[in-house]
C-alpha cells in the first residue's frame, strides 16, 4: 500500500490571536490535516492548549483534526479530546505504562489511534500494538517546542517502522524540523504524513502558506522517487 502524502500544518506556530482564521487559511492553502499539539508542562517542558480550544476551532473547517497528545497521563483526557472534535488521537509510548489500554480507549471512542515515539525510543516499543494502530508518529525532534532542528538519525527508524508494519494499513507521520530541505529523506524512508509548524506559518499569508505546502508536497513526492 502506498498511502497518500499528507501535509499537516501544526497550529503551534500559528498566530494564536486569530487561530480560526489561521486554520481556514491553512486549509485553503492546501493543508490535508490540521495538527494539534497538546502540551502539559509535565510530559514536555511547555504548555499549549486543551480541548476547549479545539472545540472552538472545530466549526471552522471539515479538515481532519490530528491531535498529538504530549501529556501524561493521557487516559483521563481522551474522551474530552474526542468530544472536542479530534478525528485522530495520538498518545506517546513514553507517557504511561498501559499503552495498549490507551489505544483501545481511543478506538472505543470511534477515533483513529496513533502512537508517538520520542527520538530515543526504539520502534520495538510498539511492536505488539501494530494490529490496533492507524498511525505511528516518529518524532524527529524532542517534543515540546516548534522550530527545532530535524534529527537525521530518525530516517533509519522510519525505515525500520516501515518494514515492521508490512502490509498493515498504518500511516507513518513525522513531526519536528520538517521543512523544504528536510522533507525528502523521511518521505524516501517511508513516512507519508508530514507535520510542519514554523516552515508553514512563518510565511504569514495564505499565499505564502500555499507556496510552502505545494513545495513540501512536491519535495516529498520527489523523495519517494
Ligand atoms: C513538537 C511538536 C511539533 C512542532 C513542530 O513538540 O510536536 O508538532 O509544532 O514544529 P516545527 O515544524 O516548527 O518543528
Ligand atoms: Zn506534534
Amino acid at each position: 500500500m502506498t498511502p497518500p502524502i499528507r501535509i499537516a500544518p501544526s497550529i503551534l506556530a500559528a498566530d494564536y490571536a486569530k487561530l480560526g482564521q489561521e486554520v481556514r487559511d491553512a486549509v485553503e492553502a492546501g493543508a490535508d490535516w490540521i495538527h494539534l499539539d497538546i502540551m502539559d508542562g509535565h510530559f514536555v517542558p511547555n504548555i499549549s492548549f486543551g480541548p476547549d480550544l479545539i472545540k472552538a476551532l472545530r466549526p471552522h473547517t471539515k479538515a481532519f483534526f490530528d491531535c498529538h497528545l504530549m501529556i501524561a497521563p493521557a487516559d483521563p483526557y481522551l474522551e474530552a479530546f474526542a468530544r472536542a472534535g479530534c478525528d485522530g488521537i495520538t498518545v506517546h509510548a513514553e507517557a504511561g505504562p498501559h499503552l495498549d489500554r490507551s489505544i483501545q480507549a481511543i478506538r472505543a471512542l470511534g477515533k483513529r489511534a496513533g502512537v508517538a515515539i520520542n527520538p530515543a525510543t526504539p520502534e520495538s516499543a510498539i511492536e505488539y500494538l501494530l494490529d490496533k494502530l492507524d498511525l505511528i508518529l516518529v518524532m524527529t525532534v524532542n517534543p515540546g517546542f516548534g522550530g527545532q532542528a530535524f534529527i537525521a538519525a530518525m530516517e533509519e527508524k522510519i525505515r525500520r517502522v516501515k518494514a515492521m508494519i508490512g502490509e498493515r494499513p498504518i500511516e507513518i507521520e513525522v513531526d519536528g524540523g520538517i521543512a523544504l530541505d528536510t522533507i525528502a529523506t523521511p518521505a524516501a524512508a517511508g513516512a507519508n504524513v508530514f507535520v510542519a509548524g514554523s516552515a508553514i506559518f512563518s510565511g504569514g499569508s495564505v499565499d505564502a502558506y500555499r507556496k510552502t505546502i505545494d513545495t513540501l508536497r512536491a519535495n516529498a513526492e520527489g523523495g519517494r522517487g
